[in-house]
């Protein structure tokens, strides 16, 4: 491996490059287990998933295993999924499921049937006296990690001296802090096991510059010319105006009009466009309504702004009427908060002022050229009226995903395997599009002290 360099976040404007092996190498997922995954921070599940005492989850990551706990009505804890006598792993993830879940009072192990409570104390040791008097409580508690919320997320850190979610977040906590993430619940939840890498599956959803290539028929609807840009280990990218007709300060996904002439039509057909290819996701009913009603409701000739104005005001009535309060987002916050954020090391979050559609990828074990890959969105619902989900093993088709995740879906093992060309010269970013993947890779290094981007000379 190369020793890492001293790349700072001013020099990802410059054209980088960088090696396949952090994909490719067995010995480099390895070594991810203990330089990377074991010291970041990572989100989990969402708070949702363990609403009561007693509900738990289990997060998979490598080889580790993670029990997440809501212990009070207002603490939630995170322990090694591990048994302290001989180490049998004390919740079982069933063969093939995404994770357990479910609500205990204690927790048994199946071998020799120790017993733990929710603050993780041993609380039954068979035949206790026999280690004469060795089994201290602190010998035998399930193994702490931390754990904390932000967003509606859960996330844990193995690292006991890790600095603190927050400050680890920064800057994206404050920048979307104003979209109140943790009022949205799951409206679903899917995953898969693709034939990549981990790295490979999320930095496919870190730029819009794969349109071109991957989603053609969205051309006729939009631009997807886009900034990206690193803000310390995050990323986050947006629409640029490459058009000067595009021009507008709330430039995210939802807030832009289509391409065409009449913004009233164009604003629906490219809101429509998304909401029936990406699986009913990355927008919402009540925008599309809203959108649709936009030839009626505004006079031809009405400038892009003032549509996406109108139609704006009156989704939000119509949540309103429904019992959804949207937050108060400014123009200037709407902008600043882009289309995706990528947050440090997997995951992704494209969001709205009502949703969210989110990505996450994780490793298979140590096998470099596996993982296992999930998406889901997430709602703002009226109180009472979430949908119940679970997570739902699909099988990368469109019928299961929508049109235009099963075309991003369909670049993961090409890339894999073309990675693996002798002809393969490295990667060639985009300088200006493309900076959240090579921010990544420079955070990544820094991690790994290892394979960090070299500026093309
Ligand atoms: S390994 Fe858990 S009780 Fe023996
Ligand atoms: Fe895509």
């Amino acid at each position: 491996m190369n020793k890492p360099t001293n790349l700072g976040i001013e020099d990802l404007t410059e054209p980088l490059t960088y090696s396949a092996e952090s994909f490719l190498s067995r010995d480099y997922a390895k070594e991810e287990g203990n330089k990377l995954w074991a010291k970041v921070w990572q989100h989990a599940g969402r708070v949702e998933e363990i609403p009561e005492v007693g509900n738990f989850i289990t997060y998979n990551v490598g080889d580790d295993s993670i029990l997440i706990v809501r212990t009070a009505a207002d603490t939630i804890k995170a322990y090694h999924n591990v048994c302290s006598h001989r180490g049998r792993q004390l919740v079982d993830t069933p063969p093939e499921a995404h994770s357990a879940c479910g609500k205990r009072t204690q927790f048994v192990c199946g071998f020799h049937a120790w017993r733990y409570d929710l603050d993780g104390n041993c609380t039954h040791k068979l035949d206790e006296g026999d280690w004469k008097g060795t089994l201290t409580d602190v010998r035998t508690h399930l193994g702490e990690v931390k754990v904390d919320t932000w967003g509606g997320w859960l996330f844990i850190n193995m690292d006991a001296n890790a600095a603190p979610l927050h400050e680890y977040l920064d800057p994206v906590t404050k920048t979307l802090g104003p979209f109140s993430m943790e009022k949205m619940r799951y409206k679903w939840r899917q995953w898969v096991i693709f034939d990549c890498n981990w790295k490979t599956a999320i930095e496919a959803f870190m730029e819009p510059y794969h349109v071109e290539g991957t989603h053609t028929q969205l051309l006729k609807y939009g631009q997807y010319y886009a900034y990206s840009k690193a803000h310390k280990l995050h990323g986050v990218s947006g629409f640029d105006e490459r058009d000067p007709t595009m021009k507008m300060k709330q430039s995210s996904t939802i807030t832009r009009a289509g391409k065409g002439a009449d913004a009233r039509v164009s604003t629906y057909e490219l809101q429509n466009e998304i909401y029936t290819t990406v699986n009913n996701a990355s927008t919402t009913e009540t925008l599309v309504n809203a959108a649709k009603r936009l030839v009626d409701e505004l006079p031809e000739g009405t400038p892009p702004g003032d549509v996406i104005k109108h139609w704006l005001a009156s989704a939000r009535a119509d949540d309103a009427k429904r019992g959804i309060e949207w937050p108060t987002i400014t123009p200037e916050q709407m902008g600043e908060a882009g289309l995706a954020w990528s947050v440090f090391p997997n995951m992704s979050i494209l969001q709205g002022i009502t949703f969210a559609l989110c990505y996450r990828a994780r490793p298979y074990g140590d096998d470099p050229n596996k993982c296992i890959f999930e998406s889901y969105a997430i709602e703002r619902f009226p109180e009472g009226q979430e949908p119940k989900t679970e997570w739902v093993y699909a099988e990368a088709t469109a019928e299961k995903w929508g049109k235009v995740l099963s075309q991003d879906f369909s670049n993961m093992a090409a890339v894999q395997r073309g990675m693996k060309s002798r002809g393969f010269r490295g990667t060639l970013p985009n300088p200006h599009q493309e900076r959240k993947v090579t921010n990544f890779h420079r955070v990544l290094a820094d991690y790994m002290q290892a394979d960090a981007p070299k500026l093309i000379k």
